[in-house]
Parts: C-alpha cells; sequence; structure tokens
C-alpha cells in the first residue's frame, strides 16, 4: 500500500462505524435474502449444525472465477455428479475432466483443478488443509480461493475480495483511487470489517451483497442494509465508483482451423498441455498469428467463413477450411462422428464446429464425397 493510501485507510478507520454493528447488520440481513446455490449451506442450515463439504465450496470458487453464477450451475452439478468426491476427481482421466469443462474458459483452471485434487488425495490423505495458509500450499489455490475456502468451509475469518466485494467496499468508504491501485486499500478496509463470529455467512454475504443490491450499475441502495453508512451514497456518486484504470485496447490476431473429414470421421487434436486453450480438445489450426503455416493435410481446402472470439488479452478472428482427406492426416486423428462430443470442445472450437457442421453434411449427401 502506498504510504498515502495507508494514511487514507487509517483515516477512514478512524472514523468507522463500529465494524461488528456494521458485520451485524450485513449477516441479519442475509438471514433473510441469501441466495440458494447448489454447493451453499443455508444460514440457518449452518447455525443448525450442518457443515458445507470443502470439495464442493472448492470447485464452486474455482468455477465462479471469471464467470457467473448462472453459467457454473449447470457445470457444477455434472461435475458433482460425475465426481462426486475430491478423490473421485483426482482419479479422473485428463480429457474427461477437460471435455467436462469445455464451454467454462480459462482452461489453465482446469488443469490446475486435477492438479489440485490429486495432491489433495497424495499430500492431505484426501482431506482439504482447514486454514488459510495449508490452501495457499496447494496447486491453483491463490488468495481469493484460498480465503474463501477457509472461510466458508471452515469458518477461518479470513477476508475475501472479489470483484462484488471490492465494489461494495469502495462504496462503503468512498475510495476514490481507481482500481486495480486502490486493491491493497480495499482489501485492508474490507479485512477490518469482517467478523470473527459467522466469518463465513460473512463472507457469502458480502458477496451477494454486490452481486444483487450494490450492483455496477443502478445499486439498489433504498434496499440496502448498509446504506445508512454508505459514504459514496452520502455524496451521491456510488454508481461512479469503484473508478478504475481504462485497460489498453485488445489487439486482434488472425489465424486459420482446418476441419478435415473423411468417412464420416472428423480430425481433431489434443492441444498441448501449456499455452492457450492446453490440454484440450481442438481443431488443427496454425499458430493464430497471422502467418499461416502449414495445412494437417494435402487437400482441397475451401474456405467456408469465419469465427471470432475474444479471449482475456486479445480479439482472434479465425478462417475456417474444410476438406475431404484422401491421405491420412500429418499430424491429428480421425475420430468417429459418433465418438465425438462437440460439448468437449472449448467454446472458440464449438463455434468453429457449429459454422461447418452443415457443410460437412452436405458433403456427405453427395456422392462419392462421405
Ligand atoms: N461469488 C463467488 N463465490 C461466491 C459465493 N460463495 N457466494 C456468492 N457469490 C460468490
Amino acid at each position: 500500500m502506498s504510504p498515502l493510501a495507508s494514511d487514507r485507510t487509517t483515516a477512514i478507520f478512524a472514523q468507522m462505524q463500529d465494524p461488528d454493528s456494521l458485520s451485524a447488520q450485513l449477516l441479519a440481513w442475509y438471514d433473510r435474502h441469501a441466495r440458494v446455490m447448489p454447493w451453499r449451506v443455508s444460514p440457518q442450515d449452518r447455525a443448525a449444525g450442518i457443515r458445507p463439504d470443502p470439495y464442493r465450496v472448492w470447485l464452486s470458487e474455482v468455477m465462479l472465477q471469471q464467470t457467473t453464477v448462472a453459467a457454473v450451475k449447470d457445470y457444477f452439478h455434472r461435475f458433482t455428479a460425475r465426481w462426486p468426491t475430491v478423490s473421485d476427481l483426482a482419479a479422473a482421466e485428463d480429457a474427461q475432466v477437460m471435455g467436462e469443462w469445455a464451454g467454462l474458459g480459462y482452461y489453465a483452471r482446469a488443469r490446475n483443478l486435477l492438479k489440485c485434487a490429486r495432491a489433495v488425495v497424495a499430500d492431505h490423505g484426501a482431506r482439504f488443509p482447514d486454514r488459510r495458509a495449508g490452501l495457499l500450499t496447494l496447486p491453483g489455490i491463490g488468495p481469493y480461493t484460498a480465503s474463501a475456502v477457509a472461510a466458508i468451509a471452515f469458518d477461518e475469518p479470513a477476508t475475501v475480495v472479489d470483484g462484488n466485494v471490492e465494489r461494495v467496499i469502495s462504496r462503503l468508504f468512498r475510495v476514490e483511487t481507481p482500481l486495480p491501485a486502490a486493491k491493497p486499500e480495499l482489501t485492508a478496509l474490507a479485512a477490518r470489517l469482517t467478523p470473527a463470529t459467522r466469518p463465513g455467512d460473512y463472507a457469502q454475504a458480502i458477496m451477494d451483497l454486490g452481486a444483487t443490491i450494490c450492483t455496477p450499475r443502478s445499486p439498489a441502495c433504498g434496499i440496502c442494509p448498509w446504506s445508512h453508512a454508505c459514504a459514496a451514497r452520502a455524496e451521491g456518486v456510488q454508481a461512479e465508483l469503484p473508478r478504475k484504470t481504462p485497460k489498453p485496447e485488445k489487439p486482434t490476431r488472425r489465424g486459420r482451423l482446418w476441419l478435415g473429414h473423411r468417412d464420416g470421421a472428423i480430425l481433431l487434436e489434443r492441444r498441448p498441455g501449456q499455452g492457450l486453450l492446453g490440454g484440450m480438445l481442438g481443431i488443427p489450426g496454425d499458430a493464430w498469428d497471422g502467418q499461416g503455416g502449414p495445412a494437417p493435410a494435402d487437400a482441397a481446402w475451401r474456405e467456408i467463413g469465419e469465427v471470432r472470439h475474444t479471449f482475456t488479452h486479445f480479439h482472434l478472428i479465425l478462417t475456417v477450411l474444410t476438406a475431404r482427406l484422401d491421405a491420412p492426416p500429418r499430424r491429428g486423428d480421425l475420430i468417429p462422428r459418433d465418438r465425438f462430443r462437440p460439448a468437449d470442445l472449448p467454446t472458440v472450437m464449438r463455434k468453429a464446429w457449429d459454422l461447418a457442421r452443415p457443410v460437412l453434411e452436405a458433403d456427405a449427401q453427395k456422392p462419392g464425397t462421405a
């Protein structure tokens, strides 16, 4: 934290309404308005002594990074039906897990998910460490996930700071410093509010508040349990916070995908373990750097259109080509149509498949070109 930020934080601490009454107000709101989620134990059930399953808490928190609750629910149900415990997940084949993750994005998370499950089984007797410090030693578990699992699964008073919490705290204390520079200040302020009692419910309550009331645009201040204490609201600047340093524009990259087919089989390949879409099933392509590259087989390739997709750091435009393969491919495997699940493809590849499928089906109808 810069000296200026830490001075300001100290001043805010001095003026802060009693943190215990602020957290108690939020918990009382949560007792009435907690969202129902498949991995969540309700505040009433927690009060009755029911404990959340750390495996389900961890899995949901990894899935929820960069993604919405609505997008995650079906994935969570499928994962927990197929792999009900961390031992089941640790024993799964990489390709199966990558296939179930397809469409959720940020595929390094899926690779780390498996590594983490295997470490929990191999090094911790299939039980998650119950302290934040222990969780941080596991692969793929960073400060956010460690705090969330420690608080929600084990009731450690760890401070959870995601985008929702940043928004709530920046408004409550009217932090004008733009993100990401404001992060240490927001974390220190959030930590000050984290209560020793019911920290697991509190962590979920502040995230729910940000997701349902203290929303990015038009926050519902009229029904917010913290509106009386909110410094941004007192000045009418709540919708302007948190301020953000503008991000540089994303560059656009171009490339090609070659969707070859023969006798109803489709040419696919497993992408290298590291890097973009690492470990995922894919349609062979060039390096997506606009420089071209050799096709996976010599054939009469035909352009059928373009697909567009945006990754964290760039936009991608891919030209899709199809051809019937008469010679064996130089790379990849011809996968029979009945063994290929389009759902196993990451989203950009799925877009290419959706574009190409009618072309392939029309080709299959033509005599001698199945
Ligand atoms: N966002 C990420 N994790 C969450 C949780 N446990 N509760 C509410 N919102 C969340």
